[in-house]
């Protein structure tokens, strides 16, 4: 199952605020959608949302006048980078596309439009292997009959392959470990109720969907064997920034001694930052912590609202860093260098 798809050059992509309810595929025919899907979640997932971008560049990229082509081309890059900002996997591959196009500056328009295709391609193809790579470390942390409890969605809708930590969790199943999973609702947006269970369905991995506050007790009840999660980005020491929740599960974790596992591709380091106090954190609109989904109002409709998409989990909290280039232990300023440039 693919969460994006090119056909005869043009971008689509499954709509995921529809899901689980419809499977709905979409177009991006401008930089105006691609921005506008990642921005509403309809594309997300640190992963995904890198591929994504340097697919819409190039798919826009094709219809830029040869005359303003640079200026276009960068604005195109500079617009789409606003769109998220925590995830570096979106910069990262803004960054590639645009590394390409340096290098070749000098060739023809038509020739550099196919080069960020091509660029865009590879970047597709390595995130699959990278997801693979993660799956074959991951699944060696899950032994049979291990309860794992999950945060958000880690699976095929929020990378361009199996995922991380659920590509892990998918092997353990495929390989009869006999495990079941935990998944946390992840309000306000509902992606382990809507998108998790959803991919555990399709994949018949056993699986029960619990509200976010649940988790704490279902660890003193010791229900919990490990936490596999995701990451949008992984810094220097070891730091990592995810989906909102996140960092109250490390605490409850590291208290009732459950192991906590951080699983993501290279494209999701960022060693230039020193630790999570340099991580910006998105925050989004106040509508989605006052409704639920946009639609059932929750709070009379003027209350204040605080709502950060992510937060982040201080390196001492997280018991290994699964990579796709291997399983990273303390001390992370040592070992993260040695595995990942
Ligand atoms: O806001 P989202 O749904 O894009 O947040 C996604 C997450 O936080 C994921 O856990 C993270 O991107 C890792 S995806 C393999």
């Amino acid at each position: 199952m693919q969460a994006i798809e090119i056909k005869k050059g043009k971008l689509f992509y499954l709509d995921q605020t529809k899901l689980p309810l419809e499977e709905l595929w979409a177009k991006c025919a401008s930089i105006t959608d691609g921005y506008s899907a990642i921005k509403a979640l309809k594309v997300r997932g640190a992963p995904l949302i890198g591929v994504f971008s340097a697919y819409c560049i190039a798919a826009t990229a094709e219809k830029i006048p040869e005359k303003i082509f640079f200026t276009q081309l960068a604005k195109n890059i500079k617009y789409l980078k606003e769109s998220r900002p925590t995830a570096i996997n979106l910069a990262w591959a803004l960054k590639r596309i645009e590394s390409i196009v340096c290098q070749n500056k000098n060739k023809p328009i038509p020739f550099i439009k196919k080069l960020i295709f091509k660029e865009a391609k590879e970047i597709h193809k390595e995130d699959v292997n990278l997801c693979r790579s993660i799956a074959d470390y991951g699944v060696k942390l899950i032994k049979k009959g291990d309860t794992l409890l999950t945060h958000c969605n880690t699976g095929f809708l929020a990378t361009s392959g199996e995922g991380t930590a659920l590509a892990a969790i998918f092997k353990a199943n495929k390989i009869h470990k006999n495990i079941k999973v935990y998944v946390d609702e992840t309000r306000p947006l509902l992606q382990g109720a809507r998108l998790t269970a959803w991919e555990l369905e399709k994949k018949r991995v056993p699986h029960v969907l619990i509200s976010d506050n649940m988790a704490a007790y279902l660890m003193q009840k010791g229900k919990v064997d490990k936490i596999f999660i995701g990451a949008d980005r992984i810094v220097a020491n070891g730091d990592i920034a995810n989906k909102i929740g996140s960092y109250s599960l490390a605490v409850v974790a590291k208290y009732h001694k459950v192991p906590f596992y951080v699983a993501a591709p290279q494209s999701t380091f960022d060693l230039k930052l020193k630790n999570l106090h340099e991580i910006p954190i998105e925050e989004r609109n106040p509508d989605e912590v006052r409704t639920v989904l946009g639609k059932m109002p929750i709070s009379h409709k003027n209350v204040k609202v605080f709502n950060p998409a992510f937060d982040t989990v201080p390196n001492n909290l997280i018991t290994a860093i699964v990579s796709d280039k291997g399983i990273i232990y303390p001390p992370y300023s040592k070992n993260i260098k040695k595995l990942i440039k």
